[in-house]
């Protein structure tokens, strides 16, 4: 059956493709590294200019399509997810790997449709690696098939997460008192590589059973929910439940065997959401 986004889709790919060259041309040069929320939620110039060339040449091709793109909220444009065709962007997700070149990097590109995540494009720049996902049709890295790990057993397993750019001391605690639970079930090991996307592609792929994290943004996760569901696995809210985009809360896992065992875990608790309106000044 003829499939209405391919086109869209295939656009996406190669937009998140030059983007990538970009990212890679500008590890070369000197970062001008500024600051968003705080002295540890990093911006660069790159991140400011890539999203540019994939808005426009987005905007080029589908003048009526709506966007969230990280650096456009950063700089005061509202995050809401209508019912329209939405492109949520996130230039370079590891903009702290990006400054400090450590080496994961991506461009993560979602396209939602009446807020359902049609399609997911992350492509890690410097490991040459393009994960996509359409919705009911499977998840690919480089075009061979995605499946996650099979395995039922939380002490058999790898969990990828993450710190964020939280300092606030409450969160803090929250965040180490879940990694500690985690580790001590025991698990073989947790692991992150910096990217919210890229964590969740490594579900995807089978190398981490699961990634949870309090604190990431819809654009660090919309692209990598699709590719991970459509990988055969499950997505789930920090207390159970279903995953809400906008919450800044996931749990991404191989099954709900292993999605429920890790909110077990979790102290959780509720940063601002990605909707809500910006504070007054
Ligand atoms: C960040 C990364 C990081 C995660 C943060 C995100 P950015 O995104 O995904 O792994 O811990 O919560 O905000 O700022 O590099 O796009």
């Amino acid at each position: 059956m003829a499939d209405r986004w391919q086109n869209t889709m295939e656009h996406a790919v190669s937009a998140a493709r030059r983007a990538g060259q970009v990212v890679c041309e500008a590890l070369q040069d000197d970062r001008k590294v500024m600051t968003k929320s705080s002295s540890v939620d990093l911006v660069t110039q790159t991140d400011q200019k890539v999203e540019q060339l994939i808005i426009q040449s987005v905007k080029e091709k589908f003048p009526t399509h709506r966007f969230i793109g990280e650096e456009s909220v950063a700089a005061g444009e509202v995050c809401v997810l209508t019912d329209d065709p939405t492109w949520i962007i996130d230039p370079i997700d590891g903009t702290t790997n990006f400054v400090h070149t450590f080496p994961f990097v991506a461009v993560s590109i979602a396209f939602s449709v009446n807020k359902q995540v049609e399609f997911g494009v992350v492509y890690s720049c410097l490991e040459d690696k393009m994960f996509t996902a359409r919705r009911g049709r499977g998840a690919f890295c480089n075009g061979k098939p995605l499946q996650v790990s099979g395995q039922e057993d939380i002490k058999q397993s790898v969990i990828a997460t993450e710190f964020g750019s939280s300092r606030d001391p409450e969160a803090v605690d929250k965040i180490f008192t879940s990694l500690k639970n985690i580790l001590c079930i025991p698990v073989h090991g947790v692991r992150g590589a910096g990217t919210a996307a890229i964590n969740m592609c490594l579900v995807a792929s089978g190398c981490v059973e699961a990634y949870y994290e309090i604190g990431m943004h819809i654009w660090d996760v919309a692209a990598g929910s699709l590719i991970v569901s459509e990988a055969g696995g499950v997505l789930m809210d920090v207390e159970g439940g279903a995953v809400d985009l906008m919450s800044r809360r996931i749990v991404a896992a191989n099954n709900g065997t292993i999605a429920e065992r890790i909110v077990k875990e979790i102290d959780a608790f509720s940063p601002p959401r990605d909707d809500d309106p910006p504070p007054q000044k």
